[in-house]
């Protein structure tokens, strides 16, 4: 079988989000990164992920040079709602916030304009490779493996980014006693239905009702985005989009259930809930970045927003090493994770907070009710939210 070499400065695992924002940030320092992708770029695309990025994603991603889209299509909220007995309660982010606002623009999207802008600069992204494999990062000369139409490549490098996600090779290829990993699962899924029809709402809707949560989102004036939840028995096959759209009607509002606009599906997924976190989040010159070192459930949207801050912090660190300074790098993990833990935190109680719980029984509900309504009339508690919400601050 022959044999192809590769050098490059950062090989970088995976060519999701956090990827394609590390390669597009090390561009523009001068850093030579080669991306290695399991899957085709189309299956890529072809995934359907959450929509609202926090204003800190919005300014790296114009740092990035690909916001131009962006900011033409994406639609900024300055609140959401959060329904429950019956009515609905807008928790002002902007005025609780000092101005502070949210982008609604899906994860999608977001990915094929790193794509465009990758493939429009001409920087190499190698998909569709196979059996990739971690080499040697415990040493100053990692190296990635992988075979690629029965050719077999080696690429040598001085950092490996691991960011092939939940699934990925890289937090896999890690010895089992220097990595900790601390997990939730929940009891119940998310049943995701994207339709081309306006939404039913300006704004996002976050409902609590006794059947189960649901969510009113968008990603664009003529395109929704709702979830119900749903039990992890269920499969999609089961669900007609008659049978989506009367339970989505069941659990808002009359007057959001009375406006709804339905239409046939376009896409429609069960999606699982967990809380995942892997610790520390380097291992001598390999450093994980997005869902391959955690996980969130997607109440409150913090999947790709944690993605974009790991990868802010990790172009600064390699930014700062091939600068001269090499002691940046050991601050990664410990940077990352403060703020991975916050999301963490903030994530599982919007998730325990807004949905029905098997084990809950009725004083767990009782609970559920005096918590809303705590959080809708304290302004202390709603500005809480509100500041979690639009995002942690970058430090
Ligand atoms: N080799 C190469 N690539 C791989 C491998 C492998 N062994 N395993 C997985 N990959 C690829 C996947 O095909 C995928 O394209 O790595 C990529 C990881 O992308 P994501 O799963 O989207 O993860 P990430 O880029 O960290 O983005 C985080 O995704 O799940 C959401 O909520 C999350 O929005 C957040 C975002
Ligand atoms: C989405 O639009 O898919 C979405 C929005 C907000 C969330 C989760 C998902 O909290």
């Amino acid at each position: 079988m022959s044999l192809t070499h590769h050098r490059t400065q950062v090989a970088i695992v995976g060519a999701g989000p956090s990827g394609l924002l590390l390669g597009a940030l090390l561009h523009r320092a001068g850093i030579d990164a080669l991306i290695v992708e399991r899957q085709s770029a189309d299956y890529v695309l072809s995934r359907i992920r959450a929509g609202v990025l926090e204003q800190t994603t919005v300014d790296l991603l114009d740092a990035a040079g690909v916001g131009e889209r962006m900011h033409r299509e994406g639609l900024v909220h300055g609140g959401f709602e959060l329904c429950f007995g019956g009515a609905r309660h807008r928790i002002d982010m902007h005025g609780l916030t000092g101005g502070k606002q949210v982008m609604v623009y899906g994860q999608t999207e977001v990915t094929r304009d790193l794509m465009t802008a990758r493939a429009a600069a001409a920087l190499p992204t190698i998909y569709e490779a196979a059996d990739v494999r971690l080499h040697d990062f415990d040493g100053e000369h990692p190296r990635v493996t992988f075979r690629r139409d029965g050719v077999e490549h080696t690429i040598a490098c001085d950092f490996i980014a691991g960011c092939d996600g939940y699934h990925g090779i890289s937090r896999a290829s890690v010895p089992a006693g220097a990595i900790r990993t601390y997990e939730k699962v929940y009891p119940f899924g998310w049943l995701g239905v994207l339709s081309d029809t306006p939404p039913v709402s300006h704004e996002l809707i976050y409902s609590n009702h006794e059947r189960g949560f649901a969510l009113c989102s968008m990603r664009s004036p003529v395109r929704s985005r709702y979830y119900v939840q749903c039990s992890l028995e269920d499969k999609v096959e089961q669900w007609s989009d008659d049978a989506f759209w009367d339970e989505l009607r069941r659990r808002l509002d009359p007057a959001a259930a009375a406006s709804l606009v339905t239409g046939p599906s376009i896409e429609k997924s069960i999606a699982p809930l967990r809380s995942f976190v892997a610790e520390p989040m380097r291992f001598g010159r390999l450093c994980l970045a997005g869902d391959a070192a955690h996980i969130v459930p997607p109440t409150g949207a913090k999947g790709l927003n944690l993605a974009a801050a790991d990868v802010a912090y990790l172009s600064r660190a390699l930014i700062d090493w091939y600068g001269g300074d090499r002691a940046s790098i050991d601050q990664y993990s410990a940077r990352c994770l403060r703020r991975v833990w916050r999301a963490e935190r903030f994530s599982w109680w919007f998730t325990t907070l807004m949905h029905k719980f098997p084990d809950n029984g009725e004083f767990g509900q009782k609970m559920q009710a005096a918590e809303l309504d705590y959080l809708v009339s304290s302004h202390a508690a709603s500005t809480a939210m509100a500041e979690n919400y639009v995002g942690l601050p970058i430090a």
